[in-house]
């Protein structure tokens, strides 16, 4: 999705700029543009395709200037294309815009503005707000902002430079992220925590209708009724390092690599042996009411809402309490009609995500409680609900989504074991329990030792253009994860299936051109994969098995085997999701394709 960052100080602000857009790159793009300001001269440059065009061209243009704004466009109106970049700006060029979401009612604006005389330069909903500002400045950027917001209706991150008001920067929001970050020789503002952790990690959140003026040694937050804020300043727990490859290829193999230290993360100061009853500080808020709810629905999007399909069998196998799994997109447009005392559980990794977040507005309308397991800290889902648990796993910056997924499982186990220990289940199996979570990073570890042989697997099979992905119960949703992950980095389609589904129509594709991936751990559901297999393997479908350690029957049966450690039944998907990650990412690497960026994928969707 866009991205964006600006910088006003007493630093060059061209390498801070082009060094926050690289940092964002992750987020997905197609095209990227910069505005940097001396005194009451502002140049702008523009390109399509990856920074590294933009670089090329600013290569040996001198752009002195201590004020800046910059951006990655990810197309809606209009197609990727070097007019339908950002910054835009207005018929005299005096207005510079950047701008994340989608002003909906930019038609009727445009149409009225064409009318009036004025010349579009682009295709894009974002020009209508260089064009109003413009109109609206008489000598106060903020305050033509102000105006402008109050005339457009959708969704907004900007930020805005005019050519008149030198070293000032003006930023507003409405439903699409914004923060202030504050170093020593400025100020910045970006989309995304990861463009400024670089400089600074003392950073303040701009909430919905707000708006802000960056000077080089200051900043104001004000409402759309021009209200001061005072706000105080957070800290943000990543460093640079965090966000860097350190060695590995990609980001995605970084992160997989990264799981036994997450979900030791997701787990540290939260467990302990002696009562088996896991420890949540984020929760006490609303503990008491929790504790006596007995109907949760989980809402996320992609491999989130996945990890909540995980999540449902888990409080069915550990809780008392009644589980839904909903997408947040078709969530969020459903007649809601709960019990009373219904929790909202929001499952997102950057916590930013438009329908999340639009679904728990929604459910807080009808009287829900809400909760979220989110990874960024202080992200719109973080501040939303009302408690929640941080998966203190660092930036995720593949797009294809890895150690969040396995964090949150984590996270949900301990959530589902906590509420189960003060309803029916047992101090043993809450020892028990725990006991098998605190093995999980080793044997996290254990898997990824096979990472050569699991690469290997990969060679021989990427270049089939269809598979199936079986698993039951606690790993039928590990089936549509590991469908969904090969699918979005090598485009090999992928279809994720519950096992028992199978001789309801995919067991037509079998054939020796379809692998299939088996996951089939000595779980209760073992017997009943047996058999899938089985069907499988007599219609000659290669079979690529993922099976518990010391499995000779099915080892005997398939083609490839993938072996991991044993654990309890609902703590498998923890362990098996890792083997899926891998042949993934090795038969998009087989494929030469793009790992951390796919084609027309984004790491965070703030866009419906
Ligand atoms: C995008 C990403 C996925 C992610 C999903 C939900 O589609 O590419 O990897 O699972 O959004 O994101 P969230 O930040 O809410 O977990």
């Amino acid at each position: 999705m866009c991205g964006i960052v600006c910088y006003v100080g007493t630093k060059q602000a061209k390498p801070i700029l082009l060094n926050g857009l690289k940092q964002l790159e992750y987020r997905g793009y197609d095209s990227a543009g910069i505005a940097i300001q001396r005194g009451t001269r502002v140049v702008r440059y523009r390109s399509v395709g990856k920074i590294e065009e933009l670089e090329r061209k600013l290569h040996d243009v001198t752009l002195p200037g201590n004020t800046g704004i910059a951006h990655t466009r990810w197309a809606t109106h209009g197609e990727p294309s070097e007019h339908n970049a950002h910054p835009h700006t207005d018929q005299e060029k005096k207005v510079f815009v950047i701008h994340n979401g989608i002003i909906e009612n930019f038609h009727t604006i445009k149409k009225k503005l064409e009318k009036d005389g004025i010349v579009f330069g682009s295709d894009t909903d974002t020009e209508v707000l260089a064009h109003l500002i413009a109109i609206n400045f008489d000598g106060d950027l903020a305050e033509a902002v102000r105006k402008t917001m109050a005339q457009v209706e959708g969704t907004f991150g900007m930020a805005v430079l005019h050519k008149n008001v030198p070293d000032q920067i003006v930023v507003a929001r409405r439903g699409s992220p914004l923060i202030i970050g504050i170093s020593e020789d400025g100020h910045l503002a970006a989309s995304d925590i990861s463009a400024m952790v670089r400089y600074t990690d003392k950073v303040v959140h701009i909430e919905d209708n707000e708006l802000a003026v960056l000077t080089r040694d200051d900043f104001s937050i004000s409402t759309a009724q021009a209200t001061l804020i005072k706000r105080d300043t957070e800290r943000v727990e990543w460093t640079a390092e965090d966000a860097e490859l350190n060695g590995f290829p990609h980001y995605m193999l970084k992160e997989i690599y990264e799981q036994p230290d997450t979900i030791r993360n997701a787990m540290r100061g939260r467990i302990e042996l002696g009562e088996g009853v896991p420890k949540l500080g984020g929760i006490v808020p609303v503990w008491d009411k929790l504790k006596e709810s007995r109907h949760l629905v989980i809402v996320g999007c992609g491999t989130s809402y996945y990890a909540g399909c995980v999540g449902r069998y888990i409080f069915e196998r550990l809780t008392e309490i009644d589980v839904e799994v909903e997408l947040a997109s078709e969530f969020r447009y459903r007649k809601l009609n709960f019990p009373p005392n219904t929790f909202i559980l929001a499952l997102s990794q950057s916590g930013e995500t438009a329908d999340t977040l639009a679904a728990i507005r929604e459910a807080k309308r009808k009287g829900a409680n809400l909760l979220g397991i989110v990874n960024v800290v202080g992200s719109s889902i973080s501040r939303e609900t009302d408690a929640g648990v941080y998966n203190h796993a660092g930036p995720e910056i593949g797009v294809a989504s890895t150690k969040i997924f396995t964090s949150q499982l984590t996270i949900l186990t301990l959530l589902a074991l906590l509420l189960g220990r003060h309803q029916n289940l047992s101090l043993t199996e809450g020892v028990t329990a725990i006991r098998a979570l605190q093995a999980l990073p080793e044997q996290v570890k254990q898997v990824l030792a096979q990472a050569h042989h699991i690469e290997a697997i990969a060679e021989k099979y990427h270049k089939y253009n269809n598979w199936l992905f079986l698993g039951r119960k606690y790993n039928f949703p590990i089936a549509m994860e590991g469908a969904l992950k090969l699918k979005e980095i090598s485009y090999i389609h992928a279809e994720g299936y519950a096992a028992g589904e199978m001789k309801h129509g995919p067991i037509a594709l079998v054939s020796p051109n379809m692998p299939t991936v088996a996951i089939a751990p000595m779980d209760e559901m073992y017997e009943k994969m047996i058999s899938n297999i089985q069907e499988i393997k007599s219609r000659r479908g290669p079979v690529i098995a993922i099976i518990s350690r010391g499995d000779e029957k099915i080892r005997e049966m398939v083609d490839e085997v993938i072996e991991i450690p044993c654990t309890l039944d609902y703590l498998y998907p923890i362990l098996v999701v890792v083997p899926c990650q891998l042949l993934a990412y090795y038969c998009a690497r087989f494929l030469g394709r793009d790992i951390d960026k796919p084609r027309n994928l984004a790491k965070s969707v703030t866009v419906e």
